[in-house]
């Protein structure tokens, strides 16, 4: 009885309180569908209980330090390598980069933005699942060499059928913004919903069910680390991001047949297909800190300015993939939620400026407190290395004359976030010609005029 229920894959019973998962952010955790399942004492027995094969994924090296590594110990029905030989799929999918040079992308320093690609006109006759409906839209290095970044989005229609996703390459951190994802793991499953990240770390198995129909979201993906909780300094032991807030998936697994199931997996950016008779969700119990998680950005506690001026963006990361200099990251995600701005005597929208860093923004739902127009749910933007950027025109006129009468406000309704990378990123085709490109988006700009008053100086500039 107990097999035949978990021979429905396809029931809504992904968890739906937060009770229903594990929490916290990097610890050891445990969890068995079927108690005593979990090999007590030591993680290799010869017998593993109710004859359960015993593997290990690995998330960094061996010997990596102990607080750097990352390993879980999964007790399945059978193997992973259980496999017919990897194939390349086809047909090809020409939208992933995972190595960006001069042959797959280009580098351009302008202002680029995207408006929002549609989803509810994707005709049923075009299904598209989660795999089939991702493009990479940017990055910088490679995942051979373990070093770098790519930014996706996705759209899709129709959930994942007999068929799992792998990522070889690196960890996905994605950002639904228009649907739920119903994400089966080996670790177990996760709902995730408009508001909330899911990220799934490299190697992790996982199948994408779209509960809502046409679903739209962003995706970035790190290679050769993994994301942590940034460090607090002044603020103290509490505040941003909590990790109690993250969510983990309790066990879960399904027994059977299932002829023809094939495992996706991405590797070096090409797709290849494994095929096997069985479910790869068939992780009775499993141990360890290299897991799935999810985390609601309605939680996070943002800090600011309570006096005067803008704080730098970095006060709202919400998870930081570091590289070996400190405080340089190859990938902050960082958010822009609701919240008080008091700033007295202030110019409260972010500020003009340019940046060493390369800054990559989407919107999950309302406005973004810089941009007036043009910048729309869905849609996302990229300022490159030092490219100026700041608020357009109409933000800028509205700010002044408000004037220094401004009392507290609130932004409300808005969920903006940003994906920001030391490395300087090249576009992919798709994204440069896409024909949701924004051509005029410098326009937001150009009505920017002089206010300069000339009070105080010569002709020639020389201050007198
Ligand atoms: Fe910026």
């Amino acid at each position: 009885m107990e097999q035949e229920q978990q021979q429905i894959t396809k029931t809504n019973d992904f968890p739906s309180d937060d009770h229903d998962y594990l929490s916290g952010f990097g610890n050891t955790y445990e969890s068995e569908s079927i108690p005593g399942s979990l090999p007590r004492g030591q993680n290799s027995p010869l017998l593993c209980p109710y004859g359960l094969y015993a593997e290990q994924i690995s998330g960094t090296s061996f010997t990596s330090p102990h607080k750097l590594n990352q390993r879980s110990w999964l007790y399945r029905i059978k193997p992973s390598v259980t496999h017919e030989p990897f194939q390349a799929r086809f047909p090809r999918h020409d939208k992933l980069v995972s190595e960006f040079d001069k042959s797959n992308s280009y580098t351009t320093p302008t202002q680029l933005r995207w408006k929002p690609k549609p989803v509810d006109t994707v005709e049923e006759s075009a299904p598209i699942d989660f795999v089939e409906g991702l493009y990479t839209v940017c990055g910088a290095g490679s995942s051979f060499l373990r070093h770098g970044f790519a930014i996706h989005m996705y759209t899709a229609n129709k959930s994942m059928d007999d068929c799992a996703f792998c990522n070889a390459d690196g960890d996905f951190l994605i950002v639904p913004q228009k649907g739920r994802l119903w994400i089966t793991t080996e670790c177990g499953k996760l709902q995730v919903s408009p508001g909330e990240i899911v990220v799934i770390p490299q190697g992790f198995r996982f199948a994408v069910d779209l509960p809502d129909g046409p679903s739209r979201g962003y995706v970035s993906e790190i290679f050769g680390t993994h994301f942590q909780l940034p460090d607090l300094g002044p603020i103290g032991a509490n505040g941003l991001a909590a990790p109690r807030d993250f969510l983990v998936p309790k066990a879960w697994f399904e027994d059977g047949s299932r002829p023809g199931y094939t495992v996706v997996q991405k590797y070096g950016g090409e797709l290849f297909v494994a095929k096997q008779d069985f479910s790869p969700f068939n992780v009775v119990a499993w141990h360890g800190n290299y897991v799935p998680y999810k985390y609601d950005l309605n939680k996070f506690c943002p800090y600011n300015t309570v006096l005067f001026d803008h704080s730098d963006p970095s006060i709202n990361t919400v998870l930081t993939a570091p590289t070996d200099k400190p405080g340089v990251a190859l990938l902050d995600f960082v958010i822009f939620p609701p919240r008080w701005l008091v700033a007295e005597h202030t110019f409260r929208p972010p500020y003009y400026h340019r940046n060493c860093m390369s800054e990559f923004m989407g919107l999950i739902y309302g406005g973004y407190e810089a941009k007036a127009d043009g910048f729309l749910p869905g849609g996302a933007s990229l300022h490159s290395c030092m490219t100026p950027h700041g608020p357009d025109t109409k933000t800028y006129e509205a700010t002044i004359e408000r004037g220094h009468d401004a009392g507290p406000s609130k932004i409300t309704n808005t969920l903006a976030f940003m994906f920001e990378s030391c490395l300087i990123p090249r576009i992919s085709l798709c994204a440069l010609k896409s024909p949701l490109m924004d051509n005029d988006y410098y326009q937001c700009w150009t009505g920017l005029k002089s206010h300069f008053s000339g009070e105080g100086a010569d002709s020639k500039g020389n201050g007198v």
